[in-house]
């Protein structure tokens, strides 16, 4: 029984046991000269001097590349594979990263060859079927989002929070005067302020109040003619839904900023409310949470920017646009229509670039014609737009997610969406309300889809949440998201997602429990965790401040 082994302390370890797994050596430590790991067949072609062909460009010395069997090479990969934590092996809780399960039917459909093999330079006319993919993509975005226009450009969500923060940039210059100020709670992601930072703008803190939210007398004090916007996480980092919101707008717009929401924790509210309803102006979405494409190791992601339609002028070039139809549909003119001007030869309303708007709906400036595109319902690529922000990203976007994420919305459909947003919110729920006897809430505002504890009760035993979270990879489990967000001491962040089935979130919550109990009465087991992996605890800051990232021969 693994409860009885000399790591697992008094408790038992119903997931896990450990198991002997292979020293590992790098493969450049297993070379040998001489091996292979292919057979190339005789030369049928003839021979070239590469002396002759590449001049000085010609090494001298062969590359140091390892020397490998094919299968000493397929096993070392098959171990080193075994050794790592996936969501495919067990829960992943953690916190702020929505790490869900990816359907293997996303992975199937996004390896369609004609999807998975459109190149960026494919004319207009021949990508159709890509373009289509794009278009359902983004109504369906818009549709859950409630916003009037996207673009899929950015390529992760801190890019999409740049994207969107140079929107409302570029609109506060239209009207004169790009603003000086963005103003963020303390409770948002690290990459809120960076962006406003980073756009040019001055960070403005604004306190949290005991509910974790924001309190509205502070803000309308803190708001004034300087401020461009409020960058706004909802549901927060605490993962607390932000029930203001709408008079939190009222009291931006009244002074002429925008509400920038940082969509990225969507996954508590898809299907159930929508931002635009309650006065956001311009969000975005991170794909690979919410809607289940894969997170890698830095990418790729994807961070869609969706907008209010005073945004639309200013969004990255090109835009995705779908032309007038033979049958006399005309093109959806909207407020791009100008309802004096004589019908086209085609019967259609002619078209006008979209005056800018404000929030208001105000018209400034004056409409100006727009070229008239072949009117056959097609889709094409629209770069010739003066008040764009440019280009974010080379070409549309990370394509391969788009396919994922709208395999994903079309799996589930709308009401597949709005269960999956109640299970998410109902597995963080049950875990918070099954533990929170033994660990302390700090905020005790309702949870959405994670919940934040702090190590208060067992940083008296001297048990950090750092030491919690390495026990827990003992006990099979990912850990969750240490020290974050900054304004819980201590934090314990934990998102189940609806992943994670009863039984398992069941054996989440017997580790918690067990070691909170450890904590108490044998803290040192606790602190010297991991004991089952094969390496115990690194030494995390000299690896942050003197990485070793490549092997190098020993001289
Ligand atoms: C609330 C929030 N905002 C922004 C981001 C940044 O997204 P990305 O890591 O894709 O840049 C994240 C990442 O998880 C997040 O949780």
């Amino acid at each position: 029984m693994a409860g009885s082994s000399q790591f697992s302390g008094p408790h038992t370890l119903g997931k896990v046991r450990p198991q002997p797994s292979q020293n590992e050596a790098l493969l450049f430590e297993k070379s040998s000269p001489g091996k292979r790991a292919y057979k190339m067949p005789p030369l049928d072609v003839p021979a070239v001097d590469a002396s002759a062909l590449l001049g000085a460009a010609r090494r001298d010395k062969s590359a140091e590349l390892p020397e490998l069997s094919e299968i000493e090479l397929i096993r070392h990969f098959t171990r080193l594979s075994t050794w790592n934590y996936a969501i495919d092996l067990g829960m992943y809780p953690l916190g702020s990263c929505t790490m869900k399960y990816n359907p293997r039917v996303n992975e199937f459909v996004a390896r369609i060859e004609g999807l998975a093999e459109a190149h960026p330079y494919r004319p207009d006319a021949l990508a159709q079927g890509i373009l289509e993919v794009f278009d359902l993509l983004q109504r369906c975005l818009l549709e859950i989002t409630g916003m009037d226009a996207i673009t899929l450009q950015p390529a992760a969500g801190a890019h999409g929070e740049f994207t969107g923060i140079l929107l409302t940039r570029a609109w506060h210059e239209s009207q004169g005067n790009p603003r000086k100020k963005v103003l963020i709670p303390d409770s948002a992601h690290g990459t809120n302020p960076a962006t406003a930072a980073f756009s040019g703008y001055t960070v403005e803190n604004l306190k949290s109040n005991a509910d974790g939210g924001i309190d509205l007398e502070a803000l309308a004090r803190q708001v004034n003619e300087e401020t461009a916007a409020l960058m706004l996480t909802n549901p927060s980092t605490l993962g607390v839904f932000e029930h203001q919101i709408h008079k939190i707008a009222d009291i931006l717009h009244a002074k002429g900023a925008l509400l920038y929401m940082d969509g990225a924790n969507m996954n508590a509210l898809v299907g159930k409310v929508r931002p635009g309803d309650f006065g956001v102006d311009v969000m975005h979405l991170n794909l690979h949470k919410t809607f289940s494409t894969p997170h890698g190791g830095g990418g790729p992601g994807s961070g869609p920017v969706a907008c209010k339609k005073f945004l639309e002028p200013f969004l990255p070039i090109p835009v995705l646009v779908r032309n007038g139809t033979q049958e006399k549909d005309c093109p959806d003119a909207g407020d791009w229509e100008d309802t004096n001007a004589e019908p086209t030869a085609d019967g259609c309303p002619p078209l006008f670039r979209a005056p800018l708007l404000k929030p208001d709906g105000e018209r400034v400036g004056d409409m100006e014609p727009l070229p008239l595109h072949p009117q056959n319902g097609e889709l094409h690529w629209e770069y010739n737009r003066p008040h764009s922000i440019g280009r974010v990203r080379a070409f549309y976007g990370n394509t391969g997610m788009f396919i994922r994420a709208l395999a994903y919305i079309l799996a589930n459909g709308p009401d597949g969406l709005r269960q999956t947003t109640e299970d998410a919110v109902l597995n963080a729920n049950y875990i918070r309300k099954k533990i929170e006897d033994l660990y302390e809430l700090p905020y005790k505002t309702a949870s959405m889809h994670e919940v934040v504890f702090s190590d208060k009760r067992q940083a008296v035993h001297g048990v950090k949440t750092g030491d919690i979270a390495k026990r827990l990879i003992d006990y099979g489990f990912h850990p969750y998201t240490v020290s974050f967000p900054l304004i819980v001491h201590g934090a314990l962040m934990i998102e189940p997602t609806e992943s994670e089935s009863r039984e398992e979130l069941d054996l989440f919550i017997d580790a918690m429990r067990s070691i909170a109990r450890e904590a108490e009465e044998i803290p040192e087991l606790v602190k010297t965790a991991p004991h089952s992996t094969r390496v115990s605890r690194l030494d995390e800051v000299q690896a942050a401040r003197k990485p070793i990232l490549r092997w190098k021969p020993q001289l």
